[in-house]
């Protein structure tokens, strides 16, 4: 893996590893790009995105459910058949194993997404989950968490099954939906709090993966600045964020291995 790093890259994460050991509160926000190297794509990257020919607003909010509900459970259940087959990556496994080693140092590690593959836990991390999980259902319109797991059913052969038909709550009548926030919805209140309370008092804010281009996701890393930590990025690509202490420009998958391993030793 140093192989493939540039020496500058290596004394960056050096340099990371030394500030994160000597702080107490890291607050890490992921996004789709640790997800990457497991085999799921992005959402913004112009070839594989994963809005495809569509737009946010047809996809990933209430009005183009209510529009074409069809065409939102489609394109979700394709998601979970992309995602059924993957694994967590050396990225997923090294945020773990340091949430793991916090334990029995004196550091606190709170770990929140917005991704929602569930590799992190996979990878056996607690983690805050801002936008959902692509495992759940609910009604759209009385709420109701759908328990059926429809999402992903085995069928009599023991394959699973993605069927696109669309499923009525037996509540209400309503289209179940996927349990995850689309544009104009409020975040999870317990989640968004947590998150705010980590970024807010953490000394160390590590953003990976994300373009940093939603909100309020996004606003957590001028939160934590805002009172007084320290930011570092982890992304391959320069992002929008220009409040950023240490950026390490490398796949997290190659980045995390090597700065985790340096934090633990020390
Ligand atoms: P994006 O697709 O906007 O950004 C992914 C980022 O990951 C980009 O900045 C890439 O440069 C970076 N990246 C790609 N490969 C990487 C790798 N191997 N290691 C590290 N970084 C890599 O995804 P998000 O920022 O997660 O919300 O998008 C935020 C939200 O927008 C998503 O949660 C989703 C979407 O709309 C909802 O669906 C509600």
């Amino acid at each position: 893996m140093l192989a493939e790093l540039s020496p500058a890259v290596i004394a960056e994460v050096k340099f990371a590893a030394t500030l994160l050991g000597s702080k107490q509160r890291i607050c890490i926000l992921t996004g789709a790009g640790i997800s990457a190297e497991s085999g799921i794509p992005t959402f913004r990257d112009k070839q594989t995105g994963l809005w495809g020919n569509y737009g946010v607003e047809d996809l990933a909010t209430p009005d183009g459910f209510a529009r074409d509900p069809k065409l939102v459970w489609s394109w979700y259940q394709w998601r979970r058949q992309l995602v059924a087959d993957k694994s967590p990556n050396p990225a997923h496994y090294a945020l773990a194993q340091w949430q793991y080693h916090a334990q029995s140092s004196k550091q606190q590690i709170t770990l929140i997404t917005q991704n929602v593959d569930n590799l992190h836990e996979q990878a056996g991390s607690t983690v805050t989950h801002l936008h959902g999980q692509l495992s759940r259902n609910r009604c759209s319109s009385c709420e109701t968490p759908y328990q059926d797991q429809s999402s992903a059913a085995y069928d009599t052969q023991n394959v699973l099954n993605f069927d696109d038909t669309l499923i009525t709550c037996s509540h209400c009548d309503g289209y179940i939906r996927p349990d995850i926030v689309w544009f104009g919805e409020a975040l999870p209140v317990q989640a968004w709090e947590t998150a705010e309370t980590a970024a807010a008092g953490c000394e160390v804010f590590i953003s990976i993966g994300t373009s940093s281009l939603v909100y309020p996701a996004a606003g957590l890393a001028q939160l934590a600045k805002q009172n007084g930590a320290h930011i570092i990025e982890i992304n391959p690509d320069p992002t929008p964020n220009s409040i950023v202490d240490i950026t390490l420009s490398q796949k997290a998958g190659i980045v995390l291995p090597l700065l985790i391993e340096d934090i633990t030793a020390l």
